[in-house]
């Protein structure tokens, strides 16, 4: 994948939303329905094809979350997740954020990986989680999904 071909994009209020992408990340779409309300929306797009999304939501007026990320199935592992939290990084701090989080299961080992490489540190865990907010058991590289742990990273300049 030639990330320089991609782009990224806020979805405006007029476009239909990628719900094959967000359902990737959160199986729930009650819980997605629910937090789009209060969030942006932006796309990668390759030769004007949406795919990969991820939702930013404000915490509080210096810090913001990232909901959902994802790819389509077919072009993961290429960097386009990477360019899409880079990229959401860089509109946060445009914004004037001075942090952001992201939330992920106990057994999304990959995930883990991905958000501690681009600088995010684990700093809490929400115990009981994906046991107290989704009917049905969540499983993913063999493990239970039950707690989720929350990552941070600074948005100051030079960071
Ligand atoms: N297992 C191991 N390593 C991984 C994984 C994984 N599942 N996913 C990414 N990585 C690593 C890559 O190997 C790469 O490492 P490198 O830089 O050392 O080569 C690095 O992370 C960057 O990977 P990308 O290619 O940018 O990742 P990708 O394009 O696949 O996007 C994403 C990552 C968004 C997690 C994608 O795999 C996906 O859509 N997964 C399904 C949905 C999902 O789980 N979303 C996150 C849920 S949590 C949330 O939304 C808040």
């Amino acid at each position: 994948m030639d990330i320089q071909n991609l782009t990224f994009r806020q979805l405006r209020g007029d476009e239909q939303l990628p719900y094959d992408l967000l359902l990737l990340a959160d199986p729930s779409k009650a819980i997605i329905e629910a937090y789009l309300a209060t969030s942006k929306v932006f796309v990668a797009e390759k030769d004007q094809k949406v795919i990969g999304a991820i939702v930013l939501s404000p915490l509080t007026n210096i810090m913001t979350e990232i909901k959902n990320v994802a790819v389509t199935p077919e072009l993961q592992g290429q960097g386009v997740g990477k360019y899409l939290i880079e990229n959401a990084i860089q509109f946060s701090i445009q914004k004037g954020y001075k942090s952001i989080c992201i939330g992920t299961a106990n057994s999304s080992v990959g995930q883990l990986y991905l958000y501690q490489k681009l600088g995010f540190e684990m700093n809490e865990i929400k115990k009981d989680f994906f046991i107290d907010n989704y009917p049905e058991p969540i499983h993913e590289n063999g493990i239970r999904a039950k707690h989720m742990i929350v990552l941070t990273r600074l948005l100051e300049e030079g960071l």
